[in-house]
C-alpha cells in the first residue's frame, strides 16, 4: 500500500486518485461539521463549490435540503446553517439532505470524490477514518483542505495521525515524503492537539470570531465512529462497528 499526502490544495492535481481511496481532511471545520452532520442522522450531504450551486440544488430538491455553509468563518446570508458542527442536530439535519458549502473544505471533498472511493476525516473520527480506508485495500491519497491555498497546520497534524494509524495497521506500506512529514507533525502534536487552537492561522481566526467552542469540538480525537463515505453525488453516512484495531501505538 502506498501513503500518501497532499499537504496543500496545489498538490491536488498531481495527487493519486485513480484506483485509491481518498481521504478529505478539514479539521476546522468543514469535515469535523460533516462528520456530526453524519452522527445527527443526515441522510446525505453534498459539497458543492459557492453559494449559488447550493441555491441551485435546493430548489431542484425542495424542502428535505438544508443549505450549509460559510465563507471566513461566517455564516452565509439566507443559509440555514453555518459550519458548526454543533449547528448539525438531529431536529435540524436527521433525514435530510445538506449541501455544503465553504471556503476550503468542500473543494477537497469534491477532489476526493473523483476517486475509487472517497471519505471524509477529521480529529474526531481518525481512527474510523483510517479503517475505513484500509479496508478498502488501495493506496490512500490524503488530501488537507488548507487555508486558501496555502499549509494548515491542524488538517496536515490530522493527515499525520491517519498515516501513523494506516503505517501501524500495514507496517509494509510505502509513504510518500508528504505522508513522512505529515507523519511528523502528527507525532509532534498527537499529545498536544490543544496547542492547535493557538498554534494554526485558522484556530486563531475562530477564536476571534467568538468560535472556541468549535475550536473545543474539533481539537478532540475518536469520539466518533462516523466515516461519511461518498456515494452517487453525496456522502452519506457510515458507522464503523468499533475502531478499536487500527494503530493503537500511534494514538495520543
Ligand atoms: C473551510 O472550509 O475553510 C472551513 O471549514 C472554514 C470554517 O468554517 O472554519
Amino acid at each position: 500500500m502506498r501513503v500518501h499526502v497532499a499537504l496543500t490544495p496545489a498538490e491536488f492535481a498531481d495527487a493519486p486518485l485513480a484506483g485509491c481511496v481518498a481521504l478529505a481532511v478539514d479539521v476546522l471545520r468543514a469535515t469535523t461539521a460533516s462528520v456530526a452532520a453524519c452522527d445527527a442522522g443526515c441522510r446525505r450531504l453534498v459539497p458543492v463549490p459557492d453559494a449559488e450551486a447550493a441555491e441551485a440544488m435546493a430548489a431542484c430538491d425542495g424542502t428535505d435540503t438544508v443549505l450549509a455553509g460559510e465563507r471566513g468563518g461566517e455564516a452565509l446570508a439566507g443559509f440555514h446553517l453555518g459550519n458548526s458542527p454543533a449547528e448539525f442536530t438531529a431536529d435540524r439535519v436527521g433525514g435530510r439532505t445538506v449541501v455544503l458549502t465553504t471556503t476550503n473544505g468542500t473543494a477537497a471533498m469534491l477532489t476526493a470524490s473523483r476517486a475509487a472511493a472517497a471519505g471524509l476525516a477529521a480529529l474526531t473520527n481518525v481512527t474510523a477514518a483510517a479503517r475505513w480506508a484500509l479496508e478498502q485495500g488501495s493506496d490512500v491519497t490524503i488530501l488537507c483542505a488548507g487555508d486558501n491555498g496555502a499549509f494548515s497546520l491542524e488538517d496536515t497534524v490530522c493527515a499525520g495521525l491517519l498515516v501513523g494509524r494506516l503505517a501501524d495497521a500495514s507496517p509494509e506500506a510505502v509513504l510518500s515524503e508528504g505522508a513522512q512529514a505529515a507523519l511528523g507533525l502528527g507525532r509532534h502534536y498527537g499529545a498536544r492537539l490543544d496547542r492547535l487552537a493557538e498554534d494554526s492561522s485558522w484556530g486563531r481566526k475562530l477564536q476571534r470570531l467568538g468560535r472556541a467552542a468549535d475550536l473545543a469540538w474539533c481539537l478532540r480525537t475518536d469520539v466518533s465512529l462516523m466515516v461519511p463515505v461518498f456515494v452517487a453525488g453525496g456522502f452519506v453516512p457510515r458507522r464503523a462497528a468499533s475502531a478499536s484495531a487500527v494503530g493503537s501505538e500511534s494514538r495520543a
